[in-house]
């Protein structure tokens, strides 16, 4: 059995474009833990934070990892505050190559400036929120990760390639 690769990152950093390229490139199932969850809920990820709260939709998120973990062969895209939970990360990387998508606060924001279904981007001040997010992350993201990709001014093409250069055959 593969193991899984498992791409995690701060929102907008372009995990679901790269999951899906990499899902066709590699012929891998891809899953979304934020696609799981609102399947289970059926209801939207903005909905769930402002029905029942954000630690409701962590241990939704822990309940999916762990399911998808013991398997392999995927390609999973986790939602970015995947890495808050050091369990989540220790299961995640049992059977799993984890790659951080990195970009910057700047080019977060331009990516993700036009949606609205990221609830903890939906204030007066998002690219500040990105700011402060990511940097009480930064050291979450890395603690977890094996391989770190930035990929600031670069086409998913190229970060997928990367991906799959460093993958063990
Ligand atoms: C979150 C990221 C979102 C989603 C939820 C919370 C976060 O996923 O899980 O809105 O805490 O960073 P994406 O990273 O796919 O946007």
């Amino acid at each position: 059995m593969n193991k899984n690769i498992v791409l995690i990152g701060f929102m907008g950093a372009g995990k679901s474009s790269v999951a899906q390229q990499l899902g066709l490139r590699l012929d891998r199932d891809v899953v979304a833990t934020d696609k799981i969850i609102t399947d289970i809920e059926n209801r939207p990820i903005v909905d769930i934070f402002s029905n029942w709260g954000e630690d409701y939709f962590r241990a939704l998120e822990s309940k999916v990892v762990g399911d998808l973990a013991r398997k392999g062969n995927l390609i999973i895209d986790c939602g970015g505050g995947v890495v808050l939970r050091l369990g989540n990360v220790n299961l995640l990387r049992k059977n799993g190559v984890l790659f951080y998508l990195s970009a910057s606060p700047e080019e977060i924001y331009e990516r993700v400036k036009n949606q609205t279904h990221r609830p903890l981007l939906n204030t007066e001040d998002p690219l500040s929120k990105i700011k402060e997010l990511l940097e009480k992350r930064l050291p979450f993201y890395e603690q977890a990760v094996h391989y770190q990709i930035d990929t600031t001014g670069k086409e998913v093409d190229q970060i997928c390639q990367e991906i799959m250069e460093k993958m063990p055959q």
